[in-house]
């Protein structure tokens, strides 16, 4: 796992695009993995600012988003579908048919979420995987416990992180409770992950992504496995890392 630390999110945000712009340099029908939150929303605005220059091009691009709420309708404006259009795909050539958001199944039927895996599957999987993490390891909605073998599954979210999301609603009584998640397994599978990682309430997070035992208690630990790992944080979530990891050059290799 590489960690490399930024003086703020704008200089982290600009190298997570300089990242994905490589990605679909290499390879035009890159398929993108996509996280929704606070953490991407520089990336993304990076992006359509090399798309706006002629530097970047998505019009072979695919993508298919980590996780969805249940009972919010594709055009809630707290939907992540409505967040993607608002914070990248209506700005970029993507083709809408190559953007695929995780569909909360009909009741219990779990052959909805698992078709999802197999349609990713069939795109030859997800090249570069952006993620987030919450402040108790969750990366989509994984949260603390979910089996490191899970597929697109539904979750029950728990508190912290509906606390968390609340911001985004009016009240927390309308933040949803379950979600429709990528996997462990799912998120493992991508053949390379950037982890973005931000401010003062990541810290903690951060620590334990790289001292915690691979455990599903903090489900990000279970990327200390994954081989080609990339987190960029700016130095305000650093700051308790460094006190046991000295940086050299801005750059940690764990
Ligand atoms: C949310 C999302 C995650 C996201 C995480 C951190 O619950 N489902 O995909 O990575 O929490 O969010 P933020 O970047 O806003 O801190």
């Amino acid at each position: 796992m590489l960690i490399e630390r930024f003086d703020d999110y704008e200089q982290l945000s600009i190298k997570a695009a300089e990242l994905v712009k490589e990605q679909i340099l290499h390879d035009p029908e890159s398929v993108l993995g996509l996280a929704t939150g606070s953490s991407p929303l520089g990336l993304y605005e990076n992006l359509i600012d090399l798309f706006k220059k002629g530097d970047l091009d998505f019009s072979s691009v695919k993508t298919f988003n980590l996780d969805e709420y249940c009972e919010l309708s594709k055009d809630h404006p707290q939907s992540y579908h409505q967040f993607m259009q608002h914070h990248l795909f209506q700005y970029v050539n993507i083709k809408p048919e190559n953007t695929h958001m995780p569909t909360p199944p009909s009741v219990d039927n779990q052959m909805d979420c698992l078709a999802f895996d197999k349609l990713i599957s069939q795109n030859n999987g997800i090249d570069l995987q952006v993620l987030g993490i919450g402040g108790n390891g969750h990366i989509g909605f994984n949260e603390p416990g979910t089996s490191f073998s899970s597929r697109t599954h539904v979750v029950q979210l728990h508190e912290e992180t509906r606390r968390a999301n609340a911001r985004f609603f009016n009240t927390y009584e309308e933040v949803p409770k379950k979600a429709v998640t990528m996997g462990i397994k799912t998120i493992m599978r991508a053949k390379k992950i950037l982890l973005i990682i931000s401010g003062q309430s990541k810290q903690q997070a951060l620590y334990q992504l790289v001292f915690s035992s691979v455990d599903e208690a903090f489900p990000a630990s279970v990327l200390q496995l994954h081989p080609d790992v990339t987190v960029l944080a700016d130095r305000s979530a650093t700051a308790t890392l460094e006190q046991k990891c000295p940086f050299t050059d801005n750059r940690l290799n764990i």
